[in-house]
């Protein structure tokens, strides 16, 4: 099947009160462990693609690879361009195929976040691709922020940003962070915010950012086998899954990802030191990325059988 833009997944997800997945991809391994559990599962998928993956592993490479995948598929698969800082970056990334893209303007004043997203939307909407925006910041990415000092979103202002901007979906700040350490304290979410939000805009698809939650199997892993990983603490699941429910239709993980694989290689190393073929240890990272996201998608995302 080929590529397909998220509406139809999102007009679902709403309806039936899941979401769908975003998972970022750097490389074949990662591509292969997300398609196979996706495939198992019968689940919608989105593979999201950051600056940082773009220059790692090129357009090309990535788009061919995603392209290899589909060739083994009947799912309905999003190519989407996460946390496009610019115009020029999502233009790329419409030019070069993608079925939807985020334009990241939340670090840019409310007025310009607005400009930048309604110039990325009338260049997207021309040629039949679907836009994120961001208002509000949580850190990580947005790096100057930090956890603390995270801007929610308003609701007010939520809406005439997306009656303004003409976005598709919204990703919103209520209290999740990028990366491993997402709390110092209480993990909490602001689901008031969220459910205000969401009241506002009926119908209309959010998006949560910064949403893995660090299963504690992987840090400790990858700390037995040498890894200095201390502290970290992701979103709990039982809040994902209320979010889920609330018209958050997409959440995005790749930290989850990035800890399956590096724990796993951390045991391959440690236990068999004399191994130095990549196979030995990509594919049980591989198979680790397949697991995780099998279960975020049933037990978690509940995405499971819906497409
Ligand atoms: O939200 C950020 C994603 O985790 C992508 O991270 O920019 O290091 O590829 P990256
Ligand atoms: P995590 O760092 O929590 O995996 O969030 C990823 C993300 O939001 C990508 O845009
Ligand atoms: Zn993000």
């Amino acid at each position: 099947m080929p590529l397909t833009g998220p509406k139809e997944m999102f007009d679902r997800a709403y309806r039936e009160g899941y979401a769908v997945g975003a998972f970022n991809v750097n490389n074949m391994e990662i591509i292969q462990g997300i398609m196979l559990a996706a495939a198992e599962e019968q689940a919608p998928l989105i593979l999201q693609v950051s600056a940082g993956a773009r220059k790692y592993a090129g357009q090309n490479y990535i788009i061919k690879l995603i392209e290899a995948a589909l060739l083994e598929t009947d799912l309905p698969v999003v190519l989407h361009l996460d946390h496009g800082q610019n115009f020029e970056i999502c233009k790329a990334c419409v030019d070069g195929g993608f079925t939807s893209v985020m334009v990241d303007g939340s670090h840019l004043p409310f007025e310009e976040n607005i400009a930048l997203t309604r110039q990325v939307v009338d260049y997207a909407h021309a040629r039949g691709v679907w836009v994120e925006a961001e208002l509000g910041q949580l850190a990580g990415v947005e790096e100057e922020v930090s956890a603390e000092k995270s801007i929610y979103t308003d609701p007010d202002q939520a809406v005439e940003f997306v009656q303004r901007s003409g976005c598709d979906s919204l990703a919103i700040a209520i209290g999740t962070s990028h990366g491993a350490y997402k709390f110092s304290g209480d993990a909490r979410l602001d689901f008031p915010r969220l459910e205000k939000i969401s009241a506002m805009l009926p119908g209309y698809p959010l998006v949560l950012h910064g949403a893995s939650s660090v299963p504690q199997e992987f840090v400790e892993m990858a700390n037995r086998y040498g890894g200095k990983i201390g502290g970290a603490r992701g979103v709990p699941e039982e809040l994902l899954r209320k979010a889920a429910g609330m018209g958050i239709c997409k959440i995005n993980i790749d930290t989850d990802i990035r800890l399956a694989m590096t724990a796993n290689i951390r045991k391959v190393f440690a236990e068999q030191p004399e191994a130095f073929d990549p196979r030995t240890y990509l594919a049980p990272a591989r198979q680790a990325v397949k697991d995780m996201v099998q279960h975020k998608i049933r037990h978690v995302l509940g995405c499971s059988h819906k497409i």
